[in-house]
């Protein structure tokens, strides 16, 4: 699955986008995210400062779903698989982007959402489908 430019510079350029996660047994869980963005044609990269539930959920299911807060610039829904790293070179660069936006942030880790499905939320015909 390959994350077009358009769908990269609306994840980048977002404030905020919107990552989804559900327990083994299947209890959504939906948290708005400042800190993500794409780090090649794949992969999102998210700061976890303040991660909970979505951390939990993630330890035991690892499968995630985002969307941008302005939709309607990228009409698309991400769905991947996720690794968490507590160090290394994903880590220290999520520290230190976090902290030069807000020196007081001390990251627990960086989320790697592996995208491996995009569909389209664009509402018409179609909206759902799969496009890559
Ligand atoms: C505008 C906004 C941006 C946020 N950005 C982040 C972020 O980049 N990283 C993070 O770990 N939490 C961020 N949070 C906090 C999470 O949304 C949420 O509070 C946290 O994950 C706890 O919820 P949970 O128990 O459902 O995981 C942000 C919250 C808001 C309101």
């Amino acid at each position: 699955m390959v994350l077009t430019e358009e769908m990269k510079d609306a994840i980048e350029k977002d404030n905020v986008v919107f990552f989804a996660t559900a327990t083994p047994d299947g209890v959504p869980n939906v948290v708005p995210i400042g800190f993500a963005r794409p780090i090649d044609n794949n992969t999102i990269l998210i700061v976890d400062n303040y991660l909970n539930k979505t951390r939990k959920n993630l330890e035991k299911n690892p499968k995630a779903s985002l969307v941008v807060r302005d939709a309607s610039k990228a009409p698309y829904q991400f769905k991947g698989t996720v690794e968490i790293v507590e160090s290394g070179k994903y880590f220290d660069d999520a520290v230190d982007w976090a902290t030069s936006v807000m020196s007081q942030l001390a990251p627990k880790a960086a989320v790697l959402l592996k995208v491996e499905e995009i569909y389209s939320v664009q509402p018409g015909p179609d909206a759902g489908k799969k496009v890559d």
